[in-house]
């Protein structure tokens, strides 16, 4: 369904009445976001505003996880803090606004309507299958495609200054599972692995995992208009109440990533 046919969000929640929804639709890029702001507010704050009234009117039963951003605290800091779920939030683009907006409708209804919802602010996740124009896709491509004699090196990459906090999806998977038969209603959750990992050392795993001399070329167009330097998360609050925890190292991740495309 759409999420922005409130006709379809109706019929759909109407008909099923869900135990449970994992709400993952939305627009998700922060480059994406900053070039079409319109649509990420439309389908990541009204989109969720409508699975909140359709749950409200028709299944007040079901239990809503509603998936939101680390961008949503924007943080600043010039040196290395652990976010956590009681610091400030001022995002910082228009994607971080879309999801702290939504967010707050996600309080609003808990406290107004009784709806049993829990918001999550994941972290930085990567995997295989991620789309393009997240940095960890970005990069393995381009490494693959040089391996391949696709392309000649260097790889082009944006700013490798900004540190961030990298998640398998696996893991991120498992929390959420976790959070659904543990987490509290009404409360906020990080989903992170609180390491805090720079875009310049995650581009050296990279190149280290391959055979190909790999050539670096920092490209200007690919900065955004305003960046943060850490975004690092605490995640102790997720691993009290649910006891979850993150297994896959970051390497095993990265190469698993490499192998996707090796394999295209
Ligand atoms: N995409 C991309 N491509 N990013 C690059 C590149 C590149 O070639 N080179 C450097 N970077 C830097 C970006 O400037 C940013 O500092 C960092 O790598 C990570 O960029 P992304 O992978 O695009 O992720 P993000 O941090 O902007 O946002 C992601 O994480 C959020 C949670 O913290 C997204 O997955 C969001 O949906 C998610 O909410």
């Amino acid at each position: 369904m759409d999420i922005l046919n409130t006709n379809e969000v109706d019929k759909v929640i109407k008909d099923y009445k869900p135990t449970h929804i994992i709400h993952l639709a939305g627009q998700s890029n922060v480059k994406l976001a900053w070039e079409n702001p319109q649509v990420t507010i439309l389908n990541n704050t009204i989109g969720t505003l409508n699975i909140l009234n359709a749950i409200k009117n028709y299944s007040p039963y079901t239990t809503l996880l509603s998936i939101g951003s680390s961008e949503e605290y924007g943080s600043s800091s010039e040196v290395l803090e652990y976010i956590d779920e009681s610091h400030v939030t001022h995002p910082k683009n228009p994607y971080g606004v879309s999801k702290l907006s939504a967010c707050q409708l996600v309080q609003q209804f808990v406290g107004a309507y009784q709806i049993q919802a829990i918001h999550v602010r994941p972290f930085n996740h990567i995997g295989p299958k991620q789309s393009e124009g997240f940095v960890t896709q970005d990069f393995a491509k381009q490494i693959v495609e040089i391996e391949k004699g696709r392309i000649d090196s260097p790889i082009k990459v944006g700013n490798l200054s900004s540190v961030r906090d990298f998640t398998d999806v696996s893991d991120i998977v498992s929390a959420y599972y976790k959070l659904l038969l543990n987490g509290r209603i009404g409360e906020i959750y990080n989903v992170c692995s609180g390491i805090g990992v720079s875009i310049q050392e995650l581009l050296n795993e990279f190149v280290a995992l391959s055979e190909s001399f790999i050539e670096v070329k920092v490209d200007p167009s690919k900065f955004r208009p305003i960046e943060h330097k850490f975004i690092v998360g605490s995640n102790k609050k997720i691993i009290n109440d649910t006891g979850w925890n993150p297994k896959m190292e970051l390497g095993q991740s990265l190469l698993q990533i490499l192998d996707y495309y090796r394999k295209l």
